[in-house]
C-alpha cells in the first residue's frame, strides 16, 4: 500500500476539486482523482495541477467495477474519499435516475471493490487504511423553527430523491462496516459555498444572475433555512477526520450560519453593490423575484457539530460575513470560469427548471 496515496473520486466538482487543492497543499499526498465529468465535473477546476506530478487524473465512473478494481491494484491507495455523487436536488425532482445510478450503485460498487482490494492488504496496511463517504445533513430531513439541530444520532428521513439516494449510500457504508469490518468514516455536511460550485446551486447562480442582471429567483417565500459552510472549512474537516476519526463513526459538519434563504440574496446583493455598482445606482436586490416553491422543499437544515469539535479539535475558520465576501470575489474574478461552466447544456437545465415557475 502507498501510505501517502488517496483515492478521491469526484475530485473534479465543487468541493472535491477543493479538497485536492488543499490535499495537494498542504502534504506530501499523492491524489488519484477519480471523476466521471458529468456536467458538474469541470477538469478547469484542476488546471492549475496539470505540471503536479502528484496529481493523477483519470476519467472514470465509480459504478464500472473492473475499472475500480484496476485503479485500486495500479496505486494500492491509503485512503478513499468518495464525493463522487449527483448532488442537486432540483435535477433529483426532475430526473432521479442518474441519482439512483452514481449515489446508491455508484457507491456500492465503489464498497464492494474497495472490500475486495481490503481484505487482500497485508494486516499492518488493513489497520490504517480509511474509506471516507461525504453525505450531507439532508438525509436527516427538515427541521421546524424550534427544532434542535441535527446530530449524529438524529433519525433518518430523507425528503428528496437526491437525500434519499445519498441515504441510501451511508446505509450501505454502514452496513460495510459493521458486517464486513471495513474501516469506514461518514461526514454529514451542511451546505457549502465558495469557489468552483456549479451556477445551479443558489449562491452561485444569484452570482451569475446578478452580473447579468437577470431575475434573482427565490422559491417560495424565501424563508426556508440553510446553514452554510465555507468550502475550505468542509476540506479541513475532512482531513481531520481522515486522520483521527474513529472506524465506523459518523462527523456531523456544520458552519453554525443559520440563515433564510432571503437574507443569503440580500447579501450577495449588497456586497455587488459595493465591489461591483450597477449603472444607475439601483441595488441589485431589485432583481430579486419570487417564483414557485420547489416540491416538497425543506423547511429548515442545521447541524450540531459539537462532536467533530470535541472529538478532533475541529471548528470552521470562516464566519458567514469572511466567507460570502471571499465568494463574490472569486465569481468576480473568474468571469472566464463562469463563461465556460455556463455554456453548452447549462442554458437548458435553466429553462428545464426556471420555464415552469415562472
Ligand atoms: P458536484 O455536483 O459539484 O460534483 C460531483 C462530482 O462527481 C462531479 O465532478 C461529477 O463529474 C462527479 N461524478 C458524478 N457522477 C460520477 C460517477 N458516476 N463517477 C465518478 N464521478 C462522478 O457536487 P459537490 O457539491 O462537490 O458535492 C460533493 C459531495 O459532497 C457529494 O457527495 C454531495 O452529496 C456532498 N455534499 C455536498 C454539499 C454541498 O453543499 N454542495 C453539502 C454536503 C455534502
Ligand atoms: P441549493 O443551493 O439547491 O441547495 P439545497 O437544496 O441542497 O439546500 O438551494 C439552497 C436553498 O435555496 C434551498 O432552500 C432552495 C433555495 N433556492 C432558491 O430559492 N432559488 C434557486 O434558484 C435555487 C437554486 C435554490
Amino acid at each position: 500500500m502507498n501510505k501517502h496515496t488517496i483515492l478521491v473520486t469526484g475530485g473534479a466538482g465543487f468541493i472535491g476539486s477543493n479538497f485536492v487543492h488543499h490535499c495537494l497543499m498542504e502534504n506530501d499526498n499523492v491524489v488519484v482523482n477519480l471523476d466521471k465529468l458529468t456536467y458538474a465535473g469541470n477538469y478547469d477546476n484542476l488546471r492549475q495541477l496539470s505540471q503536479n506530478a502528484n496529481h493523477i487524473f483519470v476519467r472514470g465512473d465509480i459504478a464500472d467495477p473492473s475499472m475500480v478494481s484496476a485503479l485500486l491494484e495500479e496505486h494500492q491507495p491509503a485512503a478513499i474519499v468518495n464525493f463522487a455523487a449527483e448532488s442537486h436536488v432540483d435535477r433529483s425532482i426532475t430526473g432521479p435516475d442518474d441519482f439512483i445510478q452514481t449515489n446508491v450503485v455508484g457507491s456500492f460498487n465503489l464498497l464492494a471493490a474497495t472490500l475486495k482490494y481490503w481484505n487482500d492488504l497485508p494486516t499492518a496496511d488493513r489497520a490504517i487504511f480509511r474509506f471516507l463517504h461525504v453525505s450531507t445533513d439532508e438525509v436527516y430531513g427538515s427541521l421546524n423553527e424550534a427544532d434542535p439541530a441535527f446530530t449524529e444520532t438524529t433519525p433518518y428521513a430523507p425528503n428528496s430523491p437526491y437525500s434519499a439516494s445519498k441515504a441510501a449510500s451511508d446505509h450501505l457504508v454502514r452496513a460495510y462496516h459493521h458486517t464486513y469490518g471495513l474501516p469506514t468514516l461518514t461526514t454529514n455536511c451542511s451546505n457549502n459555498y465558495g469557489p468552483y460550485q456549479f451556477p445551479e446551486k443558489l449562491i452561485p447562480l444569484v452570482i451569475h444572475n446578478a452580473l447579468k442582471e437577470v431575475d434573482l429567483p427565490i422559491y417560495g417565500d424565501g424563508s426556508n433555512v440553510r446553514d452554510w459552510l465555507y468550502v475550505s472549512d468542509h476540506c479541513r474537516a475532512i482531513l481531520a477526520v481522515l486522520a483521527s476519526g474513529r472506524p465506523g463513526e459518523v462527523y456531523n459538519i456544520g458552519g453554525n450560519s443559520e440563515k433564510t434563504n432571503l437574507e443569503v440574496v440580500r447579501t450577495i446583493c449588497s456586497i455587488l453593490d459595493q465591489l461591483a455598482p450597477r449603472a444607475g445606482d439601483a441595488s441589485y436586490a431589485s432583481l430579486i423575484t419570487f417564483v414557485a416553491d420547489r416540491p416538497g422543499h425543506d423547511r429548515r437544515y442545521a447541524i450540531d457539530a459539537s462532536k467533530i469539535r470535541m472529538e478532533l479539535g475541529w471548528h470552521p475558520q470562516e464566519t458567514f460575513a469572511s466567507g460570502i465576501h471571499k465568494t463574490v470575489q472569486w465569481y468576480l474574478s473568474h468571469a472566464a470560469w463562469v463563461e465556460n461552466v455556463t455554456s453548452g447544456n447549462y442554458q437548458s437545465w435553466i429553462e428545464t427548471n426556471y420555464g415552469a415557475r415562472r
